[in-house]
């Protein structure tokens, strides 16, 4: 007997008014162990209702309330008796909803502003102090709260910054809670999570696992799942649940391109079986790709071939085990996070893909349906889930790599001596950086070759004319933009000897001192 699935976890609905914010509000959420969930501005309030929401977040937005197109929201949210709390946008709308006064008045307000807290006896506000620092980003301004909201801050510029409702747990704030430099944000946001919503902070990302165990034994029933591995966080973590849900009924493929970094295959191929006990079929295309890209030194055309040659060879594989295990084999599991579930418009359910192919004995279309156990859950958290299912910490505190490899780190032909010197280098860098303790501090540091470059130097007594490395450390949240990591002088001079001291024809090692924009994270 099955046993019963687990109950949903209480939700909290961000409505997304069109701002870069809405996402990081539900972050902000989860962090203070509430589950949280992105819905559009246009979703009817009945279909949020539907989804028994404990509390409703409306977002900023890059709107003026008064603009012709600007989103609105039906007063019936706000009479639903569900707890409230309009941020900036979100808050203005509230505010004229509700019957209060937003002022175009010109009177901006941008970044960091000291908010003044009047007073006492505010559900948001208590125990933090009278003044704090926030962060805004408007044009209007509230001047009158809506009836029977109390006035709880105010700035130079704007009369009414926040107000709350307790009788009618409506609450709003004109700054944004959400960002960091919003110093007691993530404080006013946990009282009105916990004393005004009375929500209880008992959701961490581990919960997941039991909740998406059962949906996945639901939906794969005794039929087979095939999973692709890459070596990264998102495909490992995503294998290692359905693993933990269907067992030997799994299969992971692991395509070896030849493009990965040092130990990276073994890695693959030894820890991740070692935790999960997984069934791994890895299949070494390397001598295909080399081929493949012999020759060609443009970067878009060395991803063209290094995608389309990977869907070859993974769908050949396929074939293959489809061939051996028969046509029960339905499901694709895929690692899909939640940034791209909003993204592409917070779409539920599975898709249907097909997998088209080219090579001959077989139908010509075999239709997999996606299983995509981390579809609710951003990258922090499913490293987070990765431990919890005993994934080993190599793998789970992995940096981002690119599915396209070492490939597109070399600038010029791609061959296997130039990636042979490159695996070395970039060993070296990345074993210095953990010796350093600077694996978390760093979001990524690719290490590129410049291979069509060439430079004199003098080494021992000769003179030699070899190629530079590049570093690339960065600092970033989403790798949306990105800077340069300051990181020690003495770490980059180490790294620096050992590169050139220990990879043969490389004679330069130089630092990229470039944010992003203008330059991007990867060189290719
Ligand atoms: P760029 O170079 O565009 O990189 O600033 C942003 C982030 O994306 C990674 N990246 C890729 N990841 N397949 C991937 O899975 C790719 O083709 C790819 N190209 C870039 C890059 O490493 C950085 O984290």
């Amino acid at each position: 007997m099955p046993s019963a699935p687990p109950a949903a976890p209480d939700v909290v609905l961000v409505v997304d008014f069109g701002a870069q914010y809405a996402q990081l509000i539900a972050r902000r959420v989860r962090e203070a162990r509430v589950y949280s969930e992105v819905v559009p501005s246009t979703m009817p309030v009945a279909e949020m209702l539907a989804k028994n929401p404990k509390a409703i977040i409306l977002s900023g937005g890059p709107s003026s309330v008064y603009a012709e197109d600007a989103p609105s929201v039906d007063r019936a949210l706000f009479e639903a008796g569900v707890p409230v709390f309009g941020m900036c946008y979100g808050f203005q709308l509230m505010a004229t909803t509700l019957g209060g006064t937003v002022d175009n008045t010109g009177a901006r307000e941008y970044g960091r502003t000291p908010l003044a807290v009047s007073g006492p006896g505010s559900t948001l506000f208590e125990g933090t102090p009278v003044e704090q620092s926030v962060w805004m980003s408007h044009g209007d301004a509230c001047s009158a709260a809506p009836e029977g909201f109390t006035v709880t801050a105010s700035t130079d510029v704007v009369p009414v910054a926040a107000f709350e409702n307790d009788e009618k747990k409506l609450y709003g704030v004109q700054y944004h809670p959400e960002v960091m430099h919003s110093t007691h944000g993530q404080q006013v946001l946990e009282h009105f999570l916990y004393r005004g919503a009375g929500i209880e902070p008992n959701w961490t990302p581990g919960n997941i696992v039991e909740e998406q165990v059962a949906a996945i034994r639901a939906q794969v029933g005794s039929k087979r799942a095939i999973c692709g591995l890459s070596g990264g966080v998102d495909s490992a973590v995503a294998a290692a649940l359905v693993q933990k849900a269907i067992g030997s009924q799994l299969t992971c493929v692991y395509v070896d391109h030849g493009l990965m970094r040092k130990d990276e295959t073994e890695q693959v191929e030894k820890d991740f079986v070692a935790a999960t006990g997984a069934q791994l079929r890895v299949v070494d295309a390397s001598e295909r790709f080399l081929n493949a890209l012999a020759g060609v030194s443009d970067p878009e055309e060395k991803r063209k071939i290094i995608g389309r040659e990977f869907i070859r060879v993974f769908e050949q594989a396929q074939l293959e085990i489809l061939q051996e295990e028969g046509p029960e084999v339905a499901f694709l599991v895929q690692g899909t996070l939640y940034p791209d579930v909003v993204e592409s418009g917070g779409g539920e359910g599975t898709a249907n893909i097909k997998s088209h192919h080219n090579v001959g004995g077989l139908p010509d279309d075999i239709e997999f349906e996606l299983v995509e156990p981390l579809r609710q859950l951003f990258k922090d958290e499913v490293r987070l889930v990765g431990s919890e299912l005993g994934l080993p910490e190599e793998i789970v505190q992995r940096q981002p790599f690119p599915g396209p490899g070492l490939g597109i780190r070399i600038v010029g032909e791609v061959t296997k001596e130039r990636l042979d010197l490159l695996r070395e280098a970039d060993a070296i860098a990345r074993e210095e950086l953990t010796a350093a303790g600077l694996d978390r501090e760093i979001w990524q540091c690719p290490v590129v070759l410049l291979a069509d470059v060439r430079s004199v130097g003098v080494q021992g007594d000769g003179r030699t004319y070899g190629h530079p490395i590049v570093l690339r450390p960065v600092s970033s949240e989403d790798a949306m933009t990105a800077d340069w990591t300051r990181m020690p002088y003495d770490v980059l001079a180490k790294i620096s000897t050992r590169i050139t001291n220990e990879v043969a024809d490389v004679n330069r090692v130089v630092l990229d001192v470039t944010s992003k924009p203008p330059g991007t994270i990867e060189w290719e």
